[in-house]
């Protein structure tokens, strides 16, 4: 069997709701596996939660819950919240399960065996916001730490060390040789100038029982536990281990926020050579959203909540919007007249219109019966099915929608210009009207196919008001001609209905 396309997310903190950010994340990383799925890849898409470190620790005391009681409660929400999100992940992930600390028992006593690890007493200072240390380096001008830290306290403790100085080399070498390595460029480039400018620090890889308990026992010395940065990188080769029939290491993408580079493009690629496994292909890194142009905060009580959102859009609205409106890379604004316009003037006006009208006049003029097959739109719907596939395969997705959208627009305008409402009025007219039809009816099924990846309920529901009993969730189907003539179609209803006029949202046409 050939090796599958494993892709990960980061797995997050479980020390409170999720958030835009969280969503962004996963629904990348969904997009990405449904699509290589649509095309015929053999896919593994793993997601999860990180619940062990201080983080969550303390989290868990403010409420005075049990960490494990506080972890499992919570666990439910996040599930339910990749459902909900349409994630099609194959295996959630929880680092507290037995099969992921038996795994890092495991590699970590072969690297101590191996000799990697070091006992040392150290001095320095934690963020246990990022559960991070950090050195003087990390000082702003003013000798401050960056507020995103939150509370920096010193420590003084004895604690492991894993030697990192060693591998600096080689990882320098492994970048410049594989420019993909970290995607997009600039984040590469970040990362060579961390590793030319800075010798690194060998990382402590323990935390001393006596401060904090919540963690994987170190199996070598049980008055330490496992620094949670080791424990949570671990889970994308404890989950390939405990699917080895699957055959999945390495990742070919590990999907992750611009602020935990450092972990993943240093400290893992590092981890996995002493572990002796080879590298994962690509860490693809993305921006970060704000609301109104303030970082999102609990404290400022600005944090974009995707249930809300979803409950009062769907899910493909989200889904859609942050897709469109960010390339993986820069980082984002998130405002809701920002994401009504686009559900207006995109979803409803653009691909809701089309396949609205298209599929009531066929009802109308045809009784919903397909005529025969017309190539007249097919070039140019082959030609954005191409484009699309190609943006896909590169996780190129917000191009990827900005080729479906033109090929909307393209179906839009051919209404506008060909005038089929005037065609149907000239009974020496009818054969032009056919092919007309024929062609708006077909670009809405092609259409479904391509969107599936990104719209999964809404292509759906286009197949379905197509009268189509399968999934679009093959590319193979977007190719042109796929409605045979004579196949009777659904009923139409509105895809995404008006919200900004109240008389409208009651299910009616918006032709
Ligand atoms: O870092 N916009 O967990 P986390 C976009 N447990 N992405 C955001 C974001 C925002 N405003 N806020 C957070 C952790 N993220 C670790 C990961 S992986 C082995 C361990 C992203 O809950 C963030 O960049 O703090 C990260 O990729 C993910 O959400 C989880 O963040
Ligand atoms: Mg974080």
């Amino acid at each position: 069997m050939s090796k599958r396309f494993y892709i990960t997310t980061a797995i997050d903190y479980v020390n409170g709701q999720p958030h835009l950010g969280h969503a962004y994340e996963k629904i990348i990383a969904d997009v990405i596996a449904r699509a290589r799925r649509s095309m015929g890849q053999q896919v593994f898409f793993l997601t999860g939660l990180d619940e062990h470190g201080q983080k969550v620790q303390q989290a868990a005391l403010a409420e005075k819950k049990d960490p494990q009681a506080y972890c499992d409660l919570l666990a439910r929400d996040w599930m339910t919240f990749a459902t909900r999100l349409g994630l099609t992940h194959d295996d959630f992930v929880r680092t507290t399960q037995p099969r992921h600390k038996e795994y890092v028992q495991a590699t970590l006593s072969k690297l101590h065996d191996r000799g990697h690890f070091y006992k040392s007493s150290y001095s320095g200072f934690y963020s246990t916001k990022e559960e991070t240390f950090l050195t003087e380096k990390d000082r702003q001008p003013d000798g401050t730490f960056d507020p995103a830290y939150g509370e920096v306290v010193e420590l003084k403790e004895e604690n492991y060390y894993f030697k990192l100085k060693e591998h600096q080399e080689w990882l320098v070498d492994h970048l410049e040789k594989n420019p993909d390595f970290v995607s997009p460029p600039h984040r590469r480039n970040e990362v060579l100038g961390f590793l030319k400018n800075n010798t690194l620090e060998d990382l402590c890889i323990s935390r001393p029982v006596s401060r904090l308990n919540w963690g994987i026992p170190l199996p070598f010395d049980r008055e330490f536990v496992t620094y949670v940065w080791f424990d949570a990188l671990v889970n994308y080769t404890s989950i390939a281990a405990h699917h080895a029939d699957l055959d999945l290491w390495p990742a070919d993408i590990h999907v992750i926020g611009k602020d935990i580079i450092k972990f993943h493009a240093v400290y893992w690629p590092i981890m996995l050579k002493a572990m002796e496994l080879p590298l994962p292909r690509q860490i693809l890194v993305h921006g970060w959203w704000q609301k109104d142009g303030a970082r999102m905060s609990k404290s400022l009580g600005n944090v974009v909540d995707p249930v809300a959102i979803m409950n009062e859009w769907g899910v493909d609205p989200l889904r859609f919007h942050v897709l469109r409106e960010l390339d993986i890379g820069p980082d984002g604004n998130w405002t809701d007249a920002g994401f009504q316009a686009r559900y207006g003037a995109e979803l409803a006006n653009g691909l809701g219109n089309l396949v609205n009208r298209s599929l009531s006049m066929l009802q109308r003029y045809r009784q919903g019966i397909v005529p025969a097959v017309s190539m007249e739109l097919a070039a140019e719907t082959i030609q954005a099915t191409q484009e699309t596939g190609e943006a896909l395969k590169q996780n190129h997705l917000q191009a990827g929608l900005l080729t479906i959208w033109g090929l909307i627009s393209r179906a839009n305008q051919y209404v506008d210009q060909t005038a089929p409402f005037k065609l149907a009025k000239d009974p020496a007219q009818s054969q032009r009207l056919d092919a007309v039809l024929y062609n708006l009816v077909e670009i809405c099924r092609v259409l479904a196919v391509l969107a599936w990846p990104y719209l999964p309920e809404t292509a759906c529901k286009i197949h379905a008001q197509l009268g189509l009993a399968q999934k679009p969730d093959q590319w193979s189907l977007s190719a042109w001609g796929g409605l045979a003539e004579g196949h009777r179609i659904g009923v139409p209803s509105p895809l995404f209905p008006r919200r900004d006029d109240p008389h409208k949202s009651s299910g009616r046409s918006i032709n």
